[in-house]
């Protein structure tokens, strides 16, 4: 726990995340994003880490804040919602800054349409949690927290 004291992680959420509990509900759940949010800063808050949480409904907004966490966070939490699907310039930000991401879905996406089968995130992420609702986002941080303590130790 002390080695992770000085861990900064930024999370990220992609379009429509904000209107979670009052969208698609059967699929995405009862839960809005001020309580996941709220969930994610109790779990950093125990694991001694520090987020900075944030979303957007534009993509670029989303690679401009990849882009600036270069050199401030050392992992990205990411759920990049349809932008998964569609988007090459998130995967190219992910990739150009280099910074471990761990990639979340509430949903399993590969229990959905085909068209979201494929993630286009995935290819650059340190690895993918999808399925367990706002669990995924806190599965994920401690991914996230877990990977980056590993790799200070070995
Ligand atoms: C999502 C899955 C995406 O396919 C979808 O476009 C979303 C949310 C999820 O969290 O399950 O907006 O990322």
């Amino acid at each position: 726990m002390q080695e992770s004291k000085s861990h900064k992680i930024l999370v990220l959420h992609g379009p429509n995340l904000n209107l979670l509990g009052h969208r698609e509900m059967a699929v995405y759940g009862m839960a809005t994003l001020k309580e996941i949010n709220d969930r994610l800063m109790d779990l950093a808050k125990k694991a001694g880490v520090e987020l900075t949480i944030s979303q957007s409904n534009s993509e670029g907004e989303l690679v401009d804040q990849i882009q600036k966490a270069q050199g401030m966070y050392q992992a990205i939490l990411i759920n990049p919602a349809a932008y998964t699907h569609t988007s090459v310039a998130l995967r190219d930000a992910i990739a150009s800054v280099g910074i471990p991401t761990v990639e979340v879905h509430l949903s399993n996406i590969y229990q959905r349409e085909p068209f979201r089968h494929h993630s286009y995130i995935a290819e650059v992420a340190v690895g993918q949690i999808c399925g367990f609702g706002p669990n995924s986002y806190l599965l994920g941080l401690k991914a996230a927290i877990d990977h980056l303590n590993t790799q200070r130790t070995t």
